[in-house]
């Protein structure tokens, strides 16, 4: 396994994405929480030093642990990893004038490990750059092995102690080869593998969710969104009926998700299923309120009133389950004098563990999204949970502007479910990042037969995103929106007019509320 030291690049999530789509398991430490005694028994068998936004030059930038460059294990350091590097091993960085941000190229002067069979001598790469500092003279040791125009030392090596430093991103998808690069690096360098995968992870959470939990009993929240649904088969593979899933149906899910949660998890894989309907309940706390963060409170308390219930009608557990991922735990990095980084943390977490104060357990903790995703489909979920657009917590509720009620949720799944249907059915939901309709609390004039309509207005959301936290508009073609508008006016009663949101995110938000 690689060992990966977070100097506060926004990208350090991509090289463990890199390095695990290449089967190589690697965790990502703050580089400044990472005691030589917990480096030493992770025994990693390379390190890997990311970028980060402060400066080498200044007298409070971070450094690499010493340990590192003592170990006798393979060190590469990516953009400020590398000028960290060049430094603590005796080289010199300066600022420099001519900064490279973007697309740049490189000449390869050179060979080394981790550009063999890759860069030929003489050839000119493309790569991604972001900093403006730069390497002046190398560390005793290391030669150059490309450059650039900015940059003698784009790419630079000391094949003797395996360490090496990259001026630009391997990483990010704008550098043709990095993930090669990467690969290079772990399996070639390293002598990783590269057999961590998607089957392994399973038998070894299995063990380690037995361990853990021994004979005690777990609860586990069912949503019917994918890490929850993951989580839950998982542990009922590990520890069977000593699970009980609790599934709240708060009356704000799209059309047919209740019945489906009871199929696929009752029916299919028998895990034992508490599936409390308290639809009434949410709707009549929800009766009368407007505000959107007013309803997500409502929402998220008495969810874990009706879950407190349950759990009490079955006698109680030892352990809460939930599907918290790999980026929720990452710790940031911040450092004196530095800029602080703060990775987003989902607002999907539902303050279930504080409030309850329950021991956790958390099988997912150490993977990405497109990895549960892997998981899911190894332990036989189907497509249509594995694949699933992310769904809020709050439901309809903030889909639905105003007030909600049992009518207005009506409206919106029939419209929701016409909208989904046909973008099934032109093969776009995997392109898409999230599709939804919204009820809109305005009324306008239409016509229908001879007679007049005075009904509501649906908007029609769909966006392109990789984590949510930004969002493009997807670029339907005209003939698709207006199938879909026709078929919603026409088969749901209530709404007469159909509009497109092309907003981006910023400035908009995904949702409407
Ligand atoms: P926004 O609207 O903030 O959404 O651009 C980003 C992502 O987060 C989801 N979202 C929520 N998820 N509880 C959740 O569990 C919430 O209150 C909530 N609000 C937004 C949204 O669906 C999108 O995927």
């Amino acid at each position: 396994r690689i060992l990966i030291l977070d100097f506060g690049s926004q990208v350090t999530q991509l090289i463990a994405r890199r390095l695990r789509e290449n089967g190589v398991y690697c965790e990502i430490w703050p580089c400044n929480a990472a005691p030589d005694a917990r480096i030493a028994e992770f025994a990693p068998r390379g390190v890997v030093l990311s970028g980060g936004p402060a400066s080498v030059t200044t007298d409070e930038s971070p450094r690499a642990p010493d340990l590192v460059f003592r170990m006798g294990v393979p060190v590469l350091g990516i953009c400020y990893g590398q000028q960290t590097l060049a430094a603590q091993l005796g080289g010199a960085v300066e600022n420099s004038d001519h900064h490279e941000f973007g697309r740049a190229f490189v000449d390869v002067t050179g060979e080394c490990a981790i550009t063999k069979d890759l860069w030929a001598p003489g050839a000119r790469e493309q790569v991604w750059m972001s900093h403006g500092d730069r390497i002046t003279r190398l560390p005793p040791g290391f030669r150059s092995v490309a450059s650039s125009e900015g940059a003698p030392f784009a790419v630079i090596a000391d094949d003797e102690r395996r360490f090496y430093g990259t001026m630009f991103h391997p990483e990010v998808a704008h550098t043709p080869h990095g993930s090669q690069l990467l690969r290079n690096f772990a399996q070639g360098v390293c002598g990783c593998r590269g057999d961590w995968t998607m089957a392994g992870f399973r038998a070894e959470a299995v063990e380690r969710i037995r361990a853990q939990v021994g004979s005690g009993r777990v609860v586990c929240g069912l949503s019917g969104g994918v890490d929850s649904s993951v989580a839950a088969v998982l542990l009922h593979e590990a520890i069977g009926d000593q699970l009980t899933c609790i599934f709240v149906d708060h009356g704000l899910l799209r059309a047919g998700e209740a019945e489906e949660v009871d199929r696929t998890f009752r029916d299919r894989f028998n895990i034992r299923l508490v599936h409390r309907d308290a639809s009434d309940v949410f709707l009549k706390a929800l009766a009368g309120t407007t505000d959107p963060e007013r309803k997500r409170k409502t929402i998220g308390s008495l969810f874990i009133d009706v879950f407190e219930e349950e759990q009490a009608k079955i006698g109680g557990a030892d352990f809460l389950a939930q599907g918290t991922l790999y980026p929720d735990v990452i710790e940031s990095v911040s450092f004196a004098g530095g800029p602080s980084v703060t990775i987003k943390s989902h607002h999907n977490v539902g303050g279930l563990p504080e409030r309850m104060r329950m021991r956790l357990v958390e099988p997912l903790r150490e993977l990405f999204k497109d990895e549960v995703r892997a998981l899911g489909r190894e332990l036989g979920l189907p497509e249509a949970i594995v694949g699933r657009h992310p769904f809020p917590g709050p439901g309809l509720a903030i889909r639905i502007l105003g007030e909600v009620t049992r009518e207005s949720c009506d409206i919106l799944r029939k419209a929701d479910r016409i909208y989904l249907e046909e973008i099934r059915a032109a093969g776009l939901y995997d392109a898409i990042w999230q599709a939804f309709a919204v009820l809109l609390p305005v009324r306008s004039v239409g016509v229908m037969g001879d007679g007049r309509t005075y009904d509501q207005v649906c908007a029609l959301r769909a966006v392109t995103s990789t984590d949510g936290m930004t969002a493009d508009v997807y670029p339907f073609d005209m003939g698709f929106l207006t199938r879909v508008s026709n078929r919603i006016v026409n088969e749901v009663r209530g709404i007469n007019r159909v509009t497109y949101d092309i907003t981006s995110k910023p400035p908009g938000t995904i949702e409407w509320e």
